[in-house]
């Protein structure tokens, strides 16, 4: 759904977002639970702004989207986008259930295998990998390298010769779809930085397979994120699906297909992508090639099973606005202030959610007009102390964090509803941390 068609209908208010979102409950006197451990308990002992992932959420989302899979028969591996989320922790549990993952950098990749993910089960995507990465990353031993252009394929070639080793590499494609998402994050328009033009892919892959460094083993596409049609990725795999016919027509091999990710959440009231609905999309397409599948789903698996918890500071009548200014800034979410992203925020006690709600903005207090998390949102009274949460911030919030205006980076807790338990998996930055490493060097002669 476009922003302006989202903006056409009226916001969710507190009973909606909660019957939408099974991880979160309101108890009368432990205030919101996530996965049953009450919200409180963790900004007390963390302070605010803090951020909490939900452990059993992310386990029951990747099995649901696991299940879905083969349920369409599909033989596909799941490749968790680690851009989405990179904490350790968050890794090392997807990996703990069998997933690979995708990486678009050197650190993605030692992250990936920090937290126990085998570089067999490692794609490598991105538009601008350098020499030192493909190197690292072929003598890693990766399962493959996604290539976005012909340059790229010359330099994976040559320094794949230079190790005497072949690259295992799959060409991204540009099927010129458009995914009807946020432009910033569409990506599989021709005009578009990524991927390999359509027209152009079939004859760079046939030259793939002449190159000494080169094994060419499939074709990659990703057409954007925040999808949550299927249409456009009815579109694209279709495309794909008659360049492997062309390809295998001409005597190539083409084992895989990396469908990508993408697959769309109700951040608002959209209806998020469902597994099985994609899981049909690719089996519509590509299922009947005797492909090996590959997907790359990042903000589906995380997305909901964050949430970003802030207190009120102050709260600032300039009439007729009601400003809510909160100890969390763009600093720290950055989606709305660079998207124009809704999230919903809820009250963290029983009191206040019950409490009669009237428009207000709900800012952050770093010196730009854009740190505004929420415009004319119906919230209640919310004095100073209070206490909110902002949902569905597991995706592309905490690694989009900068240390803007000098504000260290907020603490990370998982709660565990298997468990009942909590654990910090990452303290509060201190200010001396802000500038470790930045030297004085008063006169430079
Ligand atoms: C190549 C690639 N794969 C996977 C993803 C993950 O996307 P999402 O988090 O929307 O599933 C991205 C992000 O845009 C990407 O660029």
């Amino acid at each position: 759904m476009s922003i302006s068609t989202a903006l056409a209908v009226p916001e969710p208010g507190f009973a909606a977002l909660m019957a939408a979102r099974p991880h979160l409950a309101m108890d009368a006197m432990a205030g919101l639970l996530f996965e049953g451990v009450p919200l409180a308990a963790i900004a007390d002992a963390l302070g605010t702004p803090v951020w909490v992932y939900g452990a059993a959420t992310m386990r029951g989302r990747y099995h649901a989207l696991r299940a879905a899979l083969d349920a369409a028969g599909l033989d596909a591996g799941v490749h968790y986008a680690v851009k989405a989320n990179d904490h350790l922790a968050v890794l090392a549990l997807f990996g703990a259930e069998g997933a690979g993952a995708d990486v678009v950098s050197e650190g993605e990749l030692r992250r990936a295998h920090a937290a126990g993910i085998p570089a067999r089960r490692i794609v490598f995507s991105g538009v601008g990998k350098t020499l030192g990465e493909i190197r690292l990353a072929l003598a890693e031993g990766i399962a493959q390298i996604n290539i976005e252009s012909a340059e790229e394929l010359a330099m994976v070639s040559a320094v794949a010769t230079a190790m005497d080793r072949r690259a295992p590499v799959a060409l991204r494609v540009n099927p010129d779809v458009d995914a009807g998402t946020h432009p910033k994050i569409a990506t599989g328009r021709a005009g578009d930085k990524f991927g390999i033009p359509y027209g152009d892919a079939a004859a760079l892959y046939a030259h793939a397979a002449t190159l000494p460094g080169i094994a060419p083993v499939g074709l990659a596409v990703h057409i954007g994120s925040q999808i949550t049609a299927m249409a456009p990725y009815r579109a694209a795999y279709g495309r794909i699906a008659e360049l492997v016919r062309s390809l295998r027509a001409q005597g190539l091999v083409v084992a895989r297909v990396d469908c990508g990710g993408g697959l769309g959440i109700g951040y608002r009231d959209e209806p998020a992508a469902a597994p099985a609905a994609f899981a049909g999309a690719i089996r519509a397409t590509l299922g009947d090639l005797g492909l090996r599948l590959m997907i790359e789903p990042g903000r589906w698996l995380v997305g909901p099973a964050g949430v970003l918890l802030a207190s009120v500071v102050l709260v600032k009548q300039a009439r007729p606005r009601r400003f809510v200014v909160l100890d969390a800034a763009m600093n720290d979410l950055l989606r709305p202030a660079l998207y124009g992203a809704w999230h919903g925020i809820v009250p963290l006690s029983a009191v206040d959610a019950a409490a009669p709600a009237s428009p207000a903005e709900i800012a952050g207090p770093v010196c730009e007009s854009g740190d505004i998390f929420a415009t004319d949102r119906a919230l209640p009274p919310l004095e100073a102390g209070a206490r909110v949460a902002i949902l569905d911030a597991g995706a592309y919030g905490a690694v989009m964090s900068s240390t803007y205006n000098a504000r260290p980076l907020a603490p990370q807790a998982l709660v565990d509803g298997d468990t009942g338990a909590w654990r910090t998996i990452r303290v509060r930055q201190s200010h001396a941390e802000l500038w470790a490493g930045e030297l004085m060097p008063g006169r430079v002669a």
